[in-house]
């Protein structure tokens, strides 16, 4: 029988390095299975409450700890499998596990530079090559933040701060305030505005063109509309590029309509924010360096696990202003601009080590390995485009822009949207379920389409192949069956 450790056994040095040589082995094996495509499904399609009860009644204490974590990897979604392609979810350049191993063992924080030397100067040297790549000059500088979405917020609150009429974050709201954006921001747009409090009137959606992009023609009136109303904008916000579709709003036209409208240009380039590393993509996000702010995900096209975004201000000093707290037990003055002390700027107090993360990949494998990734996924959803493209059984919705494209299975003219809909949600249902892919879907105009994102730059033609077949499998199954029920 196992028998409880003591407080002195859990910080065994040898059991530790037993473990740790087991599981590097059990990692690597998992991580060759998955790249061959070896017996593990994508995704294991468990019913939640079954994983639940699962997990429920596996606790209890054990003499093989690897064990359990060999199951976490079996019964996981594999983004690791070259035939993942749906969320924006990276699959994460191996070196980020042993630098996980690292940051999590020394624990330090990144809050204020004593819990956290190397991670605050790393933060600044990841950031300053961020803004570099962005276009930015020697006065800007960054943050990182546990994700975009919060990246986002951030860049509100230091818009508010900038170009409101009135100090809210001492005096709280004394006039209506608003921002401009897409209607196709990702939620954590409206999100944040309502965090702020700027309520349902102060989130003023604009409409977009055939391509997904903002209406800029259209800003004057919203501008003029939202006077009207006794709103005070203050902040644009871009997409750079939508979550649904990958598309990118035109920078250039907003920069120009922002200064003509001292408003603060924020671009959410959570996703594709990253073709700054690429020469051959850069000129999607035209106009990035003329933003006041950019919010970046690193684990999204950059090869880290969740969470890690880098967050850059055209004028650095900026986003100290953003906050202005006391807290004694960590610094002195609140009105001094420390870049080692990031909590004075970040909404996080302890923050985990982040900018490790990019560090090493870019030590690993060298200063272009984003540059080549994000090449190798836009090329790759380049290639899935011109697949669907082929079959006349396949409907494309949209040019791919970045690495996400959007299709639907529709075999004959004469099938309603309705029908279309949902023959492609039993399909995906179906693809999932299979575990031999994982895909995700969206509504585009009322429209259900089938959605992918080419996350592993091991993903192949021949697996979009398997992939369009498999489609067209599933849907004339299922038509077939309705067909026959009929
Ligand atoms: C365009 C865009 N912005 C923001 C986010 C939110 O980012 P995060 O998941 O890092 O919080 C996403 C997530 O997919 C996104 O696509």
């Amino acid at each position: 029988m196992t028998t409880e450790s003591s407080l002195a056994d859990v910080y065994d040095v040898e059991q530790f390095r037993m473990l740790g040589k087991e599981l590097i082995d059990a990692l690597a094996d998992h991580l060759g299975d998955l790249q061959n495509k070896k017996a593990h499904k994508v995704y294991p399609d468990n019913a939640p409450d079954e994983e639940f009860q699962f997990w429920k009644e596996s606790l209890g204490i054990t003499s093989e700890p690897i064990q359990t974590l060999k199951t976490i990897l079996q019964r996981s979604q594999q983004t690791q499998h070259p035939k993942y392609m749906g969320h924006q979810t990276a699959a994460p350049a191996p070196i980020s596990a042993l630098t996980g191993l690292v940051t999590n063992m020394i624990n330090n924080s990144t809050g204020v530079y004593e819990m956290g030397p190397v991670s605050n100067a790393m933060e600044r040297v990841i950031t300053d090559f961020t803004a570099k790549k962005i276009g930015y000059g020697s006065s800007s500088s960054g943050i990182m933040t546990s994700g975009g979405s919060l990246a986002n917020l951030t860049a509100l609150l230091a818009a508010r701060k900038d170009k409101a009429p009135h100090n809210v974050w001492e005096e709280g709201h004394n006039k209506k305030l608003a921002v401009l954006v897409s209607a196709e921001a990702h939620y954590c747009i409206d999100r944040a505005a309502r965090i702020l409090g700027l309520g349902d009137k102060g989130i003023i959606k604009v409409p977009v063109d055939s391509n997904f992009k903002i209406r800029t023609d259209l800003l004057p009136c919203y501008l003029e509309k939202a006077k009207a109303d006794g709103l005070h904008v203050f902040c644009i916000i871009g997409c750079a590029g939508s979550t649904a579709t990958g598309s990118y709003d035109d920078l250039k036209e907003l920069s120009k309509f922002s200064e003509a409208h001292n408003l603060w240009l924020h671009v959410d380039g959570a996703h594709g924010g990253a073709v700054v590393f690429s020469e051959k993509y850069r000129n999607r996000a035209k106009g990035i360096e003329k933003a006041d702010s950019v919010a970046i995900d690193f684990h999204k096209m950059l090869m880290t696990p969740v969470l890690n975004t880098a967050l850059v201000f055209k004028e650095g000093n900026k986003v100290y202003r953003t906050f202005a707290q006391r807290a004694q037990y960590l610094w002195d003055s609140p009105e001094t601009e420390e870049w080692y002390n990031s909590a004075k700027r970040t909404f996080e107090c302890s923050k985990p080590f982040l900018s490790a993360q990019v560090y090493l990949i870019l030590k690993t494998h060298g200063m272009g390995i984003f540059e080549k990734n994000v090449n190798q996924l836009y090329d790759s959803a380049k290639t899935l485009s011109e697949l669907v493209s082929e079959k006349s059984s396949f409907q494309l919705v949209h040019e791919p822009e970045s690495n996400i494209v959007n299709f639907r299975y529709a075999p004959h003219k004469n099938m309603s949207i309705s029908e279309l809909n949902t023959l492609n949600t039993d399909i995906r249902k179906k693809i999932v379920a299979s575990g031999n892919f994982y895909i995700v879907q969206t509504t585009i105009a009322d429209q259900r389409t089938l959605r992918c994102t080419v996350m592993n730059p091991l993903t192949s033609k021949s697996d979009f192949i398997e992939l369009l077949n498999e489609i067209e499998k599933q849907g004339s199954f299922i038509l077939n069956k309705t067909t026959l029920l009929a």
